[in-house]
């Protein structure tokens, strides 16, 4: 994994130029029939001094549409954003090849609205594959995941009338029980199912548990079934593959055919960009030949979305280099270790995945009130909650730790 670090000054040329090769709504050229422009000019003048410094703010108010995918061929860059549309297309190689180690030129993918849509776009695209290329009918497509998996599962598996099969945990270490992948997978096929979209978490939501997915790859290749599995990424591609030098999600790994890596979350870009990314090849089963306006047409569940969420993900990479960001994410890891071995000499009991910045501690440890004071999630809002997780993001200050510390070491010996 290698790419240099740019200047402020060569990203802004950068996108600037990228900009030049769109179409200009306010250009020359005689745009009479898209049904797109600039932002609204009474709130979003467009001569507002600083915008010729702000290449991200820029890009918003031109308003580029990055409709379709990008990565498939030649014409699916549009003419009329070209320039910033090969800026995602760009986006998608550094990301696939240098942070997930794919061939060259061997993924496709787009910015989606969010982790939800990406995962929905993988268990849309493996549906149809299913459908097609087997004549798999619904009820013999079961969508298999772990019971910590994002909600996004159950709500992808409604939307396309997959059959939820849900893998229990160890209550401890949050890993798949081979017991339960066992028995719920021959339960599924004594009910018929036959294709298997399998999730593969890296890094759950509320744990930042992995999932082991060469054990998952190995039981359904020994299975002798067809699956495919897609790797939620959501919280953990922009910092694992960063910390944990032999991390087994990349392209290079078979079982991996696609993956969602939200830029909303660990890059810190605005919300609007969930990475997906698949192998090539796959695309084509979700190909919606009724989008005959778009000359490329359209492959994705979003439709029209906004140029600027891809180049927000470009320049924050490009700022940091992979260098630059490799330390930042180590720093957050570096952070998470000094609280988790405070814990241990406190005695209390927590769940942490070394490589990730999540620390579930298990909620007997401390009061409500205390999980409030400090914003602590809990597992659960319905029920009485069991864990209360911290999420060392890059706002969270070392005093704001200590005084956390403190607190519950003060709570605990109270108790004593
Ligand atoms: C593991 C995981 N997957 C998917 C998602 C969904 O992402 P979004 O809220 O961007 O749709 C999340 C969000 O927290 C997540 O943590």
């Amino acid at each position: 994994m290698y790419w240099k670090k740019k200047t402020h000054e060569q990203i802004k040329e950068y996108i600037f130029t990228a900009l030049e090769k769109n179409l200009d709504y306010r250009g020359d050229r005689p745009i009479l029939g898209i049904p797109g422009t600039y932002l609204d000019t009474t709130e979003f003048y467009p001569d507002a001094p600083f915008l010729k410094d702000a290449p991200y703010m820029s890009a918003m108010v031109r308003n580029p549409n990055h409709i379709g995918v990008h990565t498939l061929n030649e014409e699916s860059v549009l003419e009329v954003f070209e320039g910033t549309q090969r800026i995602e297309k760009e986006l998608i190689k550094l990301v696939a090849e240098e942070i997930f180690n794919g061939d060259t030129d061997q993924q496709d993918g787009y910015v989606a609205t969010g982790g939800t849509e990406a995962n929905i776009q993988a268990m849309w695209i493996y549906r149809n594959y299913f459908r097609k290329e087997f004549g798999a009918r619904l009820g013999e497509i079961g969508l298999v995941y772990s019971q910590d998996s994002h909600y996004s599962m159950p709500k992808g598996a409604n939307l396309l009338n997959l059959n939820n099969i849900i893998l229990e945990v160890d209550p401890d270490t949050r890993e798949i029980s081979r017991e339960s992948l066992d028995t719920k997978i021959k339960a599924a096929q004594k009910d018929g199912i036959k294709y298997f979209i399998v999730i593969a978490n890296l890094s759950t939501t509320m744990f930042g548990s992995v999932d082991d997915i060469d054990m998952l790859g190995d039981y359904f290749t020994h299975l002798n079934v067809n699956f495919k599995i897609h790797v939620d990424a959501a919280y953990g591609g922009f910092i694992y593959p960063f910390t944990n030098p032999t991390s087994r999600f990349t392209f290079q790994n078979p079982y991996m055919n696609s993956i969602t890596a939200d830029g909303h979350k660990m890059l810190q870009t605005p919300y609007g960009t969930g990475l997906f990314l698949i192998r090539k090849g796959y695309f084509d089963f979700v190909k919606t030949d009724e989008a005959q306006y778009i000359p490329g047409k359209d492959f994705t569940i979003s439709g029209s979305r906004s140029g600027a969420n891809a180049i927000s993900m470009w320049m924050i990479l490009q700022v940091h280099g992979s260098e630059g960001w490799k330390y930042k994410m180590e720093t957050l890891c570096d952070k998470s270790e000094r609280i988790c071995k405070k814990l241990e000499r406190m005695g209390v009991e927590y769940f942490r995945n070394p490589y990730l910045n999540i620390i579930a501690i298990k909620a007997k440890y401390m009061s409500k009130d205390l999980a409030h004071k400090y914003y602590l999630v809990a597992n659960s809002y319905e029920f009485e909650p069991e864990w209360f997780k911290i999420v060392v993001m890059p706002h969270v200050k070392p005093g704001t730790i200590d005084a956390f510390l403190m607190d519950l070491e003060s709570e605990l010996r109270g108790r004593k």
